[in-house]
């Protein structure tokens, strides 16, 4: 496998992918939505964690078949039964284990983030899509995250982690850079959208949204700490800060994802 990996920042802990299975069933149908699968396609997932949003995948290509492609053996490990036409297999989004023009459809989610080479992992998955098939990515730039009242201790500790994610070889802003990135790969029609999370008290994704946010604050705790980016107290009082949105009556939460389709 390559070494050109960067380190997950969110790491592997049952914990840890209790709050991925939350986030994708927050925000699985709007991206089956945007990936507008056809019945008899043949697909492609990079960086599919725990198998669950290529498994709804799979219900939606009855005639085709999703493949899976994930480095990490504790996710494949917990990964959910794949239904008939699903498969999941181990291999790094650098080095994509399939030959040149395989899939209908190449999409990552919340993957080019934690990758050390993201236009190497682009130009992968345009080498593996076929002539004319499509390739779709949905990712994360944390700086959006905006909050009513605001919350700033919350606000700091947010900053420090993706000083953290860069010096783990990510990058926590890579949703900015989205455009450049399918352009540099050679895709064409490429085309930007959002997905947006408007989130407030009284709507039913305020505290899953919230929550979800206090678990990736939790999931880079230890490295925060350890690389002195932030104290344990102030991890205490970014939580405390956002678990007491989550009790007011008048709290907002805006935040969206980046998203990108091209052709090859
Ligand atoms: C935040 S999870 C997202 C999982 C899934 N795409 C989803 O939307 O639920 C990111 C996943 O990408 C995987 N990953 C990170 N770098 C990778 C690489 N170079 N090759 C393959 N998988 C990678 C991680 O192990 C993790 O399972």
């Amino acid at each position: 496998m390559s070494d050109r990996r960067a380190s997950y920042i969110h790491g592997t802990e049952a914990s840890e992918q209790e709050r991925l299975a939350a986030l994708n069933r927050m925000t699985n149908a709007p991206f089956l939505d945007f990936l507008g699968l056809a019945p008899t396609e043949e697909v492609l997932e990079v960086g599919s964690g725990l198998g669950l949003l290529a498994s709804e995948a799979a219900a939606r290509v009855p005639g085709g078949r999703v493949t899976g492609v994930e480095y990490s053996g504790a996710q494949l490990g917990a990964a959910v039964e794949p239904p008939a036409n699903a498969r999941f297999v181990q291999g790094d989004a650098h080095n994509l284990p399939f030959p040149a023009d395989s899939f209908d459809v190449v999409y990552c989610r919340y993957v080019l983030e934690h990758v050390a080479d993201p236009g190497r992992v682009v130009g992968e998955m345009r080498r593996v899509a076929r002539p004319g098939g499509r390739v779709l990515v949905q990712e994360n730039n944390i700086e959006i995250n905006r909050f009513d009242p605001p919350c700033p201790a919350f606000d700091r500790v947010w900053g420090r982690f993706a000083e953290l994610q860069a010096m783990l070889g990510g990058d926590a802003l890579i949703g900015r850079r989205l455009y450049r990135l399918f352009k540099g790969a050679g895709l064409r029609r490429v085309e930007l959208s959002v997905q947006p999370e408007v989130h407030w008290s009284a709507s039913p994704g305020f505290v899953p949204w919230v929550t979800n946010l206090i678990g990736n604050v939790r999931s880079g705790e230890k490295a925060l700490v350890e690389r002195g980016l932030v104290s344990r107290d102030d991890i205490r009082g970014a939580i405390a800060e956002l678990q007491d949105l989550m009790t007011r009556e008048d709290a907002s939460a805006i935040f969206y994802w980046n998203r990108a389709r091209g052709v090859k």
